[in-house]
């Protein structure tokens, strides 16, 4: 039998890539002032900033697209994506959002607030300024080996139930709901098992205090499990993906990853009461609670992707692929977080550049040569990221990680056989790479827009 995973798809349509020159990519990146969020996208030449709405659709996507019914109240794309979300998420209640972040900003309007906690197993940004944008404070409970970017677990996702519980104890009554993203992003889209989910629920169960998914990603966290996890081998993706959402009470989601789309979200829950509250807000800003965010074509998009996600031929070539670049990168002595987790590679700046100090930014010399050798895009996840405080002061992120994330169904394995050789070509010349200075920030979320000078 063959044993090469081909990518499980053939192509319809093409998108050219503009081919640059390292003289005009030296000269585009000093223009963007070093931050390769401010480059115009045709001026890359593979875009692994994110893997965020980048995806490609099917062709029976696009049918969807076309069929899309864009009835104010009641259209038929609205019932096929709500019967698509609870084939797989049984909740009572689907309420779509433009994306993952206002399903968040909804939720945690209702239920934050000043004095209250969130704990989650790592908050994603946009979840934690949402917690922290209405005075409540986002608190990641990662079990030890989940922080510690060399060691190999399977489940390095997993939340910390003991420390779960201890702060359910002393706190229980400010917590509002208890949060795990699966697989963990920040932490290197590390899975977490359904033991550990049965475990939180156990701990949630005994303080009252409701269970939420983050689930952006829940299709590549179900395959992990089917791959990794003791007697979950002969169950099927669905199974898997409908007992995660047995385990909760609600969950949050963004389309643009695991629902195989370009836009959309929502925000999905049993408990009436609170379901009526997130509605209202969401006809504030949303839109009437059949469409929410969305147009009726982007409802068919996300219901067709939902069945496509949790195809087997699908997420064995999805897993393998990132897969495939991480060993070939481990293999050339790249240092980067172990084990690959299901959606991007995350290099290890830190062991890879330890001549430069920190408050110079070696996540960003790296990124920056990337792009300049190869015209690669990359996303910084270390000091820039994270090293402002609220206080302004600045303090070194404990990891200084670039992240390649993977675009679903874009990339062919020799666009990734070329990362893998920038890649390597910038790791040789590691020591000749110099780190960078800030000449001009916002007060925050600087890595969007900061401008940057060589040392
Ligand atoms: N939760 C997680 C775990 C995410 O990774 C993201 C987005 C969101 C929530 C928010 O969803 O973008 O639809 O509003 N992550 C993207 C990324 C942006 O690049 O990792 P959104």
């Amino acid at each position: 039998m063959a044993r090469t995973i081909i990518e499980p798809f053939r192509i319809k349509s093409v998108e050219p890539i503009r081919q640059t020159t390292p003289q005009e990519r030296a000269r585009l990146v000093e223009a963007a002032g070093y931050n390769l969020f401010q480059l115009h996208s045709q001026d890359v030449m593979i875009d692994l900033l994110t893997d965020s709405g980048t995806g490609a659709m099917s062709a029976e996507q696009w049918a969807g697209v076309q069929r899309g019914d864009e009835s104010y109240a009641g259209s038929p794309s609205w019932f096929r994506f709500e019967a698509a979300v609870k084939k797989l998420f049984p909740f009572e209640h689907v309420i779509p959002t433009h994306q993952g972040r206002a399903a968040e900003k909804i939720l945690f309007t209702v239920l934050g607030g000043p004095g209250k906690i969130v704990p989650n197993n790592t908050h994603f940004d946009t979840t934690r300024a949402n917690v922290e944008f209405t005075g409540a404070k986002g608190v990641d409970l990662l079990r030890p080996e989940g922080r510690d970017p060399a060691l190999d677990h399977p489940f390095k996702g997993n939340m910390d139930t003991v420390a779960l519980d201890a702060l359910l104890t002393e706190q229980g009554e400010n917590v509002p709901v208890v949060f795990v993203t699966i697989t963990n992003n920040s932490g290197g889209g590390q899975p977490v098992s359904l033991a550990n989910l049965k475990e939180v629920r156990t701990v949630c169960d005994k303080h009252a205090v409701p269970l939420f998914l983050d689930a952006c990603r829940f299709a590549e966290n179900a395959w992990f499990i089917k791959q990794r996890e003791p007697g979950q081998g002969e169950r099927s993706i669905e199974e898997i993906v409908q007992e995660m959402g047995s385990l909760a009470d609600g969950m949050t989601m963004s389309a643009k990853k695991d629902g195989l789309a370009n836009i959309g979200g929502w925000l999905a829950l049993n408990d009436p009461k609170l379901a009526h509250e997130c509605r209202t807000l969401l006809i504030l800003t949303e839109g009437f609670p059949t469409y929410g965010g969305l147009s009726g074509r982007d409802l068919e998009a996300i219901a067709q992707g939902l069945q496509e996600v949790v195809h087997p031929d699908y997420l064995e070539y999805r897993i393998r692929s990132t897969g495939y670049l991480g060993e070939a990168l481990m293999k050339a002595g790249v240092p980067l977080m172990r084990p690959v987790g299901g959606h991007a590679v995350y290099l290890d700046a830190k062991a890879l550049l330890s001549h430069i100090d920190p408050l110079q930014y070696p996540g960003q010399a790296l990124a920056v040569a990337l792009y300049l050798e190869g015209g690669i895009r990359s996303c910084e996840i270390g000091t820039v990221m994270f090293g402002r405080q609220p206080d302004g002061t600045e303090v070194p992120s404990p990891n200084e990680l670039v992240r390649l994330a993977i675009p679903r169904r874009v990339y062919t394995q020799s666009h990734i056989d070329y990362v893998v050789e920038v890649v390597c070509d910038v790791a040789a010349r590691a020591e000749s790479l110099g780190g960078f200075t800030i000449v001009d920030e916002p007060p925050s979320l600087r890595h969007f827009t900061a401008r940057f000078r060589p040392v």
